[in-house]
């Protein structure tokens, strides 16, 4: 029998925690299907997440980025999803309800860095300089972090092993 009859397993965690790495060895770790929220969007929508932001904004994004979750969602899934996913509608309520939610925490520092390095094209961080990417980063978090509290286990990777957290969701 797989992880708890197959009950879906949702990533969440900030832009640069690395969701889809840890999400995709998890994914394999379990027997799951990997998807990746983002990646459905820009599948189901034919443009890419920043071409949505730029064409129909925010908000248009975030309508899109609930309904497709609800439609992705199903048995032996893992579902990495954005960085902003749990703070909007009604996501967090939902992926509680219907799986478990792990959050792939990750400090400030580390985030920055890493984004500074790659910004993967993110719309929220276009433009911004370094300092401005620190800023963001660290107010987006503190923000945040009341809706990733929430999850059902918090994986620290800088501090804890994977095959404990492969444990805990067998
Ligand atoms: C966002 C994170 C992105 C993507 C969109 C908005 C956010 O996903 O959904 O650009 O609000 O933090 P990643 O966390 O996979 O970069």
């Amino acid at each position: 029998m797989s992880a708890n009859d197959g009950l879906p397993i949702f990533l969440i965690g900030f832009m640069g925690s690395g969701k889809s790495t840890y999400g995709k060895r998890i994914a394999a770790g379990l027997s799951y299907q990997f998807i990746d929220l983002d990646k459905a969007i820009e599948h189901g929508e034919g443009i890419s997440i920043a071409e949505i932001f730029a064409q129909q904004g925010e908000a248009a994004f975030r309508r899109i980025e609930a309904a497709t979750l609800k439609q992705i969602t199903g048995p032996h899934k893992l579902i990495a999803c954005g960085g902003g996913t749990p703070c909007f509608e009604d996501n967090m309520d939902y992926m509680l309800k219907h799986g478990r939610v792990v959050y792939l925490k990750a400090n400030a520092g580390i985030l920055s860095t890493r984004l500074i390095k790659n910004n993967g094209g993110r719309p929220l961080l276009a433009d911004k300089t370094e300092e401005e990417i620190k800023a963001f980063v660290s107010s987006k978090l503190a923000e945040r972090e009341a809706y990733y509290n929430k999850a059902n286990i918090i994986f620290n990777a800088q501090e804890e092993k994977l095959s404990m957290l492969l444990h805990q969701l067998r």
